[in-house]
């Protein structure tokens, strides 16, 4: 099973400390909202974002956007062998349910993350597809790797052990049952903030430049998927 967490990802509501902005006054405005039921977007709120701690970390939903869109609905995804998790800013943890389909739209999928925020989960009565959990990241990794001995807990980030495809399919467990987890940072700019490498087996720098986040995603998926040669067996099943 592959585990990913999208690591102290850029998606928040607009802060309490830029709710008086005109600019998001404005953007709220036109959008029939109040301020602190929006999206903080650098697109938008980039000027008033200077004033910001941690500004040019935040801000950025389209990330998590496209990482979603590269994971779920794929093969390995159908398959029932992956589980997404995204760590908030705050770090919060919103766990998403493999069969949820994310709207193509991206104007769509920013009302559903404003949803999300607001009220805790979506939809919000019944079983949720997505829901905001309290755990924190230490926490949801040891019950990922469950009692697994053989579990491996991969962190990518630049500057770790340079990790070709084919050394990525090796270092892979063969078992399904090992838990891979794969810890990515869903932010625009440099490090991670917390000190959260300890909680990782490895470190891996999958290309000497820096990759999007949703690209180091739909590599490790795609290794992961080749090395259990997923799409062959689901040909098997199917027939
Ligand atoms: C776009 S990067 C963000 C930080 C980057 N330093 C920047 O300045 O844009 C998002 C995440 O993708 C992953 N990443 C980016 N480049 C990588 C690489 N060459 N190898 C492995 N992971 C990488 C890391 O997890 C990183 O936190």
């Amino acid at each position: 099973m592959l585990h990913v967490i999208l690591l102290e990802a850029a998606l928040e509501l607009v802060p309490p400390e830029l709710s008086a902005k005109k600019m998001v006054q404005k953007q709220a405005y036109r959008r029939k909202k109040k301020p602190n039921e929006i999206l903080l977007d650098q697109t938008y709120h980039g000027q008033a974002m200077t004033q910001l701690n941690d500004g040019t970390r935040r801000g950025r939903p389209d990330i998590v956007f496209f990482c979603l869109q590269s994971l779920l609905e794929t093969p390995l995804c159908k398959a029932g062998l992956m589980t997404v998790h995204i760590q908030l800013y705050d770090g919060r943890i919103i766990q998403v349910d493999a069969a949820v389909r994310i709207p193509r739209n991206y104007e769509r999928f920013v009302g559903l993350m404003e949803q999300l925020l607001l009220v805790g989960q979506v939809p919000p009565e019944g079983a949720p597809l997505l829901k905001i959990q309290a755990p924190g990241l230490g926490e949801l990794i040891s019950s990922l790797r469950g009692s697994s001995k053989d579990s491996l807990a991969l962190l990518a980030v630049e500057g770790g052990k340079h990790t070709g495809l084919n050394d990525l399919m090796s270092v892979l467990p063969s078992s399904l049952e090992a838990p891979v987890i794969l810890g990515i940072g869903a932010f625009p700019h440099g490090g991670f903030q917390h000190d959260l490498q300890s909680l990782f087996d490895i470190q891996v720098e999958l290309d000497y430049e820096v990759m999007m986040a949703w690209h180091v995603c739909s590599e490790v998926l795609w290794a992961y998927s080749l090395k259990h040669d997923v799409v062959s067996e689901r040909y098997l099943l199917e027939q």
